[in-house]
């Protein structure tokens, strides 16, 4: 029997076949992705801090090589070459676009071998309760959520460019009904002490690892993402040019860029604002959360709103903890995988949903959209749980711990998949960073 992170029990036959089913899935979304992407498109590095994306088709495909077939299976490399072009700490992203990285063609042909193998592997394995890397499918569902993020990272890249149209704004959105709400709600936290982080080791990342117990005063949380109406203000009233608001490094960021609103905004000829998504120009929607926001831009923002931003134990609490639980939740609304009723995840739109359309998916104590429409710049450092062990290799979060340009962002963005949609992911970034899919939540100490 294996056993999921939401507690469901199943054969191993059928667990080795919901695997498979997951890593074609996903790979079936990323060349979905790609499809309508001209070669031209896929080469250029659209920016000198994205990759190429020729180089996330490769390099998905050699982590899956790396994990799955030689570190599980001890095959020899398909090719010594791909490991160092593939390797990201060998390249960063600004030098990708100078590496002879495979075309499309000749790096699908790569990937679909690997998988060809991988599955055929898969078919005739044990998972192992006494191997960590196999237990519950832990390495395989790891190298979906590493396609997964990667995925995200495409569409981020394609979201910077200016000039993308017609890349589709593809399916229609799904989002639920709307309700009249006041985007300035707050709700109180009550103080006290609970458990944060997991024990999971199925699914959860190292660093989400170990659940302890933590204590916080009782605080005050946005009830909803910050919308453009609200950020908007800030930006109508000088924000961006008024020192005050600003850390000395926020400071330093701001006057060194040209940036006086979030990416994609211009100013509409007589009043309002527009947005530009995937290459199209749109009217900002008021209601929808910000988005495509800096750590600098966030803290300039509370600092006008007389608030804070929360730490990332105020925000998994909010999410996961409730006036009478017993235990923490894997989703603010409980253990139910995410819906389009929940959440706004699994790019089922291009972009955040209004707020006040996701009842269903509030926490037990009462907070909206804290999964789905964007990931939330929380103030806390990105640094090791009390009792941390790297699992399965320190590349994945523990070589980035203590850097302090970086922030933890909480939450999940309408572009990430159900499969790394949970209360505890903990995503990061630096703070001057803002083509991620990045909003706010404000918090305030309870006087
Ligand atoms: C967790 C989003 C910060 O993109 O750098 C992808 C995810 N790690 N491949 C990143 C990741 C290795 C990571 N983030
Ligand atoms: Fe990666």
């Amino acid at each position: 029997m294996t056993t999921d992170i939401r507690g469901n029990r199943t054969t191993e036959a059928q667990a080795r076949r919901d695997l498979a089913d997951g890593l074609e899935r996903y790979r079936r979304r990323t060349k979905q992705m790609m499809a309508p992407l001209g070669e031209n498109v896929l080469h250029i590095q659209h920016n000198s801090i994205m990759s190429p994306l020729v180089w996330d088709l490769g390099h998905v495909g050699n982590f899956e090589e790396v994990w799955l077939l030689r570190e599980l299976d001890g095959r020899p490399a398909h090719d010594l070459a791909y490991d160092e072009m593939y390797n990201p700490f060998d390249n960063p992203r600004w030098v990708r676009g100078d590496l002879p990285l495979l075309n499309r063609t000749d790096a699908l042909e790569y990937i679909n071998g690997v998988r060809g193998d991988v599955l055929e592997m898969l078919r005739g394995i044990d998972l192992d309760p006494g191997e960590p890397l196999l237990r519950d499918g832990f390495v395989f569902t790891m190298a979906i959520q590493h396609e997964a993020q990667h995925q995200e990272t495409i569409l981020q890249a394609l979201d910077m460019r200016e000039d993308l149209a017609p890349y589709a704004l593809a399916s229609p959105r799904r989002v639920p009904a709307g309700r009249s709400v006041d985007d300035s709600e707050t709700m109180v936290i009550p103080g006290g002490p609970f458990l944060f982080g997991t024990n999971n080791s199925t699914e959860a990342y190292d660093n989400e690892r170990p659940s302890h117990e933590v204590e916080v005063p009782t605080f005050a949380i946005d009830k909803y993402p910050v919308t453009n109406r609200r950020f908007a203000e800030f930006v109508d009233a000088g924000g961006y040019g008024r020192q005050e608001f600003w850390s000395d490094e926020g400071w330093d960021w701001r006057t060194g860029t040209e940036h006086e609103a979030p990416q994609g905004w211009t100013r509409q000829v007589g009043g309002g604002w527009l947005v530009r998504r995937f290459g199209h120009v749109v009217d900002l929607d008021p209601g929808e959360p910000v988005q495509h926001v800096s750590y600098h831009e966030a803290e300039a923002f509370a600092r006008f709103s007389d608030a804070r931003l929360p730490t990332e134990a105020e925000w998994e609490k909010s999410a996961s903890w409730g006036p009478d639980a017993q235990e923490p939740r894997i989703y603010p609304w409980g253990s139910a995988s995410p819906t389009p009723m929940h959440a706004n995840v699994a790019q089922h739109g291009w972009g955040p949903a209004p707020i006040g359309r996701y009842s269903q998916g509030a926490s037990a104590y009462g907070v909206e959209q804290l999964l789905g429409d964007v990931y939330e710049w929380t103030s806390s450092p990105f640094e090791g749980y009390p009792g941390f062990t790297s699992f399965p290799y320190p590349e994945y979060s523990e070589v980035f711990f203590g850097d302090s340009e970086y922030r933890v962002l909480r939450g999940a963005s309408w572009a990430t998949s159900t499969q790394v949609t949970r209360n505890t992911f903990r995503n990061w970034d630096y703070r001057i960073r803002r083509q991620i899919f990045s909003g706010i939540r404000l918090a305030w100490d309870e006087v």
